[in-house]
């Protein structure tokens, strides 16, 4: 053999897999294209990659084919290009994923009627990617979960075919940070977490977040940006039930919470602003410290701030109702036979999700007074709760004149506060979204 041949050598899979990913060459399956799974996917076809969209619900695939957005962070126009120039496509056949060369599991990660995780969707998508797996294959658990998850429940069930993670297959947990309705920070500009089951893992899934997002962290396990996730969600959580009860103190003492909020935001260090509602709402700030919660009680540790947050945020809705009940009465009126017009039901400002929304539970508790309940919300036109069909009534000033009260409970952008205050006769703002309306503003009663 001559001196200078040079002897090939066959690339191994993390080599491959690094090199598709930097070329973009990588074909990129998402396992579950909701709120989470559908920008991702979005962002990753804009930038070149080939996507396939992976979701049992039909309907999601039927629209995503049709280039038509159901999610409202996703841009229609840009949901729209990336599937006629056929880089984003969606299936509810889990064989196309065996074509990926990363797989993103975006799935619901919900609780069970007591409370506990349930985790048998990623469970369930994690048998399905395990059927399939091949050597080169990234594989990222997106779902907000329990510190473990990846390495004790994901790990084992792609390791049982006998591949072996960090050298054949790579896999990594990198939570979604996406604020719906956040138009400042989205799925593009919101930096990432990212833990690797091995360095090359973490490498690897790196360097695929890095190809959308700018600031990509990489910590030292899956664990820690599991747990890195659920602390930040129990941030929130524990530091709205503290203003929660702040406000319920305040309405004790006759004090203007709000007017207390406003002036301690002008302290500039030591204080960090979040505002009193109705309650909690959404995928995760509801749910998500559970799952820390019961994480702790296997190592007999109980995490008495998340139980606290959880027990004064699930009293909201019933402070609220009260106050109604209270507002009416002074009035002369009984909730029992009252209109009562609700102004937006989804969770929080300018979005379309009412999942877990506490105004449900406003409305379930009114209507167990026996009150006569309507809502309006420009972001959610109907819905179906526990059997029942709601339509949006239309905030027309007959409507808003015709409730015996209207109760804001989420403060969208697109309604006029100003007319509403002035046409109904009496209004219960849990938002303080009539802040700015001047003058004439006695008919309003303020969480
Ligand atoms: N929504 C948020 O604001 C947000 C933010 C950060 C993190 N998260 C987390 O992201 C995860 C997903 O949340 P989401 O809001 O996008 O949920 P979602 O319900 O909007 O979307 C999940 C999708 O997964 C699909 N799915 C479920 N099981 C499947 C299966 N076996 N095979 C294929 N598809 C399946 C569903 O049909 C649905 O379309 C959760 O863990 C959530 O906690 C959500």
């Amino acid at each position: 053999m001559n001196a200078l041949t040079v002897i090939e050598q066959p690339l191994v899979p993390l080599e491959q897999l690094t090199r598709k990913v930097l070329a973009r060459t990588a074909a990129v399956g998402v396992a579950g294209v909701g709120y989470v799974g559908l920008p991702l996917a979005v962002e990753k076809a804009k930038v070149g990659f080939s996507v396939i969209g992976y979701d049992r619900n039909a309907i999601r695939v039927d629209q995503i084919n049709n280039g038509l957005n159901y999610i409202g962070d996703v841009d229609d126009r840009e949901l729209a290009e990336v599937v006629e120039s056929g880089r984003l496509i969606a299936t509810t056949d889990v064989a196309k994923l065996s074509r990926c060369d990363v797989i993103v599991i975006c799935v619901p990660t919900p609780l069970t009627p007591n409370l506990d995780p349930d985790i048998s969707y990623i469970r369930a998508v994690g048998e399905l990617v395990a059927a399939q797996l091949h050597p080169g294959q990234l594989i990222c658990l997106e779902s907000t979960t329990y510190p473990g998850t990846t390495q004790e429940v994901l790990l084992p069930i792609l390791s049982a075919g006998g591949l072996t993670c960090g050298e054949d297959f790579f896999l990594c947990f990198s939570p979604e940070r996406v604020d719906p309705g956040n138009a400042r920070y989205t799925t593009k500009n919101t930096s990432k977490v990212l833990g690797g089951v091995t360095a090359a893992c973490a490498e690897v899934g790196a360097a695929f977040y890095r190809q959308t997002i700018a600031e990509v962290l990489v910590v030292s396990s899956p664990k820690v940006a599991e747990m890195t996730k659920v602390f930040e969600n129990t941030f929130r959580a524990v530091n709205i039930a503290m203003v929660n009860e702040m406000a319920m103190l305040c309405a004790r003492l006759d004090v203007d919470i709000w007017e207390v909020i406003d002036a301690a935001a002008t302290k500039p260090f030591g204080i960090m602003r979040f505002d009193p509602g109705p309650g909690v709402g959404g995928h995760c700030i509801p749910l998500d410290p559970f799952y820390l919660a019961w994480k702790a009680r296997e190592y007999d540790f109980h995490v008495r701030f998340i139980e606290l947050a959880g027990e004064i945020n699930v009293q909201m809705p019933y402070f609220v109702r009260d106050m109604i009940v209270r507002a009416l009465n002074r009035r002369g009126r009984a909730v029992n036979g009252s209109r009562i017009l609700i102004l937006g039901v989804a969770y929080k400002r300018d979005i379309d999700d009412h999942r877990e929304s506490p105004a449900l539970k406003v409305m379930d508790l009114l209507a167990l007074e026996q009150a006569s309940i309507e809502y309006h919300d420009p972001h959610v036109p109907s819905f179906n709760d526990k059997g029942r069909s709601w339509h949006s009534v239309p905030l027309s000033d007959d409507e808003l004149k015709a409730a015996d009260c209207v109760v804001i409970l989420t403060d969208h952008a697109a309604v006029d506060y100003a007319r509403v205050v002035q046409r109904a006769e009496l209004v219960v703002d849990t938002r303080n979204a009539t802040r700015d309306v001047r003058g004439g503003t006695t008919n309003v009663v303020l969480l």
